[in-house]
């Protein structure tokens, strides 16, 4: 059984959830996050789906949403774990993720995503805008979604 849930800042969930990004979002990269880096998510709207039996509850996919403007909100730090990557995870995630967005008033959702990860997004209705460009040393391309 999973579910989703938001997460408070600084939380043990949080705590959880930064181990779960840096396993697959940034050692693979050789990179780890720095204190400063975490810091600005203190505002953000921070997003975890949890395995749960009857006695433990395990983060097992997450993202961070951060508004850009009035109307503009950012979703980054998207990871399922590895093993469970391609049943239908991520695509929960990101439906919870629009959800949020449009209670909190945002018309639009966009992202810099992987290159790998385009495929993902545009079977969720996202699509490419501009060039290529290069975000922790990979080609990433800005995709956007219209909510309403
Ligand atoms: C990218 C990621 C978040 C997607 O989550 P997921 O749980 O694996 O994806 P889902 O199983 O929900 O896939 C939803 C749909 O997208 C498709 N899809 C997912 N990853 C894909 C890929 N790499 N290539 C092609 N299609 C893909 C699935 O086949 C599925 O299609 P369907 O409509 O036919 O069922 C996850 O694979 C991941 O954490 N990857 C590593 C980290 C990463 O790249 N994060 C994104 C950074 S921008």
């Amino acid at each position: 059984m999973h579910h989703l849930r938001l997460l408070e800042y600084g939380s043990c969930d949080y705590q959880e959830m930064i181990k779960l990004r840096d396993e697959i979002l940034r050692k693979p990269l050789g990179l780890h996050f720095t204190e400063k880096y975490l810091q600005q998510e203190i505002n953000d709207v921070l997003i975890g789906c949890f395995e749960t039996d009857e006695e433990n509850s395990r983060i097992i996919g997450c993202c961070v949403l951060s508004p850009i403007d009035d109307e503009l909100i950012q979703l980054r730090q998207m990871a399922v774990r590895e093993d469970l990557q391609r049943s239908g995870i991520g695509r929960e995630i990101l439906e919870f993720a629009e959800k949020e967005s449009l209670k909190n008033n945002f018309m639009t959702l966009m992202m810099h995503a992987r290159y790998t990860a385009v495929p993902f997004y545009e079977r969720n209705g996202y699509h490419i805008l501009g060039d290529e460009f290069l975000e922790v040393g990979i080609p990433h391309y800005e995709m956007r979604k219209q909510l309403r």
